[in-house]
């Protein structure tokens, strides 16, 4: 028999402004994290599918409420290949935190279209892995913006406002973000249905928070732009006060951000969809980012990571 397998990656994502206010319509910019990955391989076997991932391992269609979304999106595939749901199993591999504003969901969705696509040798068109993805989203998140699923897809910094064709741009600055983890699960889920209650019951200060979140994020990409660094640590720092503003902070997001700021970082933010999951900071060099990667673990981050901004995937 023959021994066919296929092995496919994605990468993690980090937001750097516009969580949030995205689902408004508002503009926000991400950046693809490839410090984080997932592995999907696909290989022969006998039967029904098994699925093997960290949350679950067993029958695929057996599978729990947490991995529905990855369920439904590998029966689509299937389905549209006019294949049958038998003879291959799905391993899946993780570097990324799950449910830390990282992409985890996104990321586990997109790799696994890649390696259906590579095992069942069909082409894959960036179209068609975003339709797919979203689908997965949708499940995961509710009524997602999707710009994790563009980014991770299309692993360029992105300035992504809903609706619109996706905007990558250079991301020419020369400075480092260092990414502290809560060690809780974020609750993108309920935080996003939080905005939306802040948002039903007080339309004009809810709406007007939202806005400036926009403003900010369009201040940061000219920033960016104008290779200012400055400039942009201080629009992460006050699009981190609104977000908590409008109640997606916690007290340890809060704690680490004002400790990053205590060590010298020229910004910090919460990242994602908050209350819990990850921060970011903005640190001019390398020994600065280290500097700021060991205060965070020292004040209780769970884990750190440093990525040069600029670099790597970006367009
Ligand atoms: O928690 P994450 O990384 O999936 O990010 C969610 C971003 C939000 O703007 C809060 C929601 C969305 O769909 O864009």
């Amino acid at each position: 028999m023959e021994n066919r397998k296929a092995i496919k990656t994605a990468i993690g994502k980090i937001i750097l402004m516009g969580e949030h206010a995205v689902v408004y319509g508002e503009p926000s910019i991400a950046i693809p994290f490839p410090e984080v990955r997932i592995k999907t391989t696909i290989y022969q076997s006998r039967g029904p599918v098994i699925l093997d991932c960290c949350y679950y391992k067993g029958l695929l269609l057996k599978g729990p409420k947490i991995v529905s979304g990855l369920i439904e999106v590998i029966r689509k595939v299937t389905e549209s290949f006019n294949e049958r749901l038998e003879n291959f199993n799905i391993h899946i591999d993780s570097t990324i935190p799950p449910e830390r504003g990282m992409g985890s969901s996104a990321a586990v969705a997109i790799s696994t279209i890649r390696a259906l696509y590579e095992y069942f040798n069909r082409p894959l068109t960036e179209d068609q892995l975003l339709k797919w993805a979203n689908v997965s989203e949708k499940i995961v998140h509710g009524n997602p913006s999707g710009i994790d699923a563009a980014v991770v897809g299309g692993e360029k910094t992105l300035y992504y406002k809903k609706g619109m064709p996706f905007v990558p741009f250079k991301f020419n600055l020369d400075a480092y973000l260092v990414v502290g983890d809560t060690g809780r699960k974020g609750q993108t889920r309920a935080a996003v249905e939080g905005v939306r209650q802040f948002i039903e019951s007080k339309p004009n200060e809810g709406m007007e928070l939202i806005k400036e979140l926009g403003n900010l994020t369009r201040l940061a990409r000219k920033s960016i732009e104008d290779k200012d660094a400055e400039k942009l640590g201080q629009a992460m720092f006050k699009a981190h006060i609104i977000l908590d503003k409008l109640g997606v902070s916690d007290g340890k997001l809060n704690f680490l951000v004002s400790k990053a700021l205590d060590c010298g970082a020229l910004g910090a933010k919460l990242t994602g969809g908050g209350r819990g999951g990850c921060m970011i900071a903005l640190v001019e060099d390398i020994k600065g980012a280290n500097y700021i990667s060991n205060c965070l673990l020292k004040y209780g981050a769970q884990n750190t990571w440093i990525s040069k901004l600029g670099d790597g995937l970006v367009e």
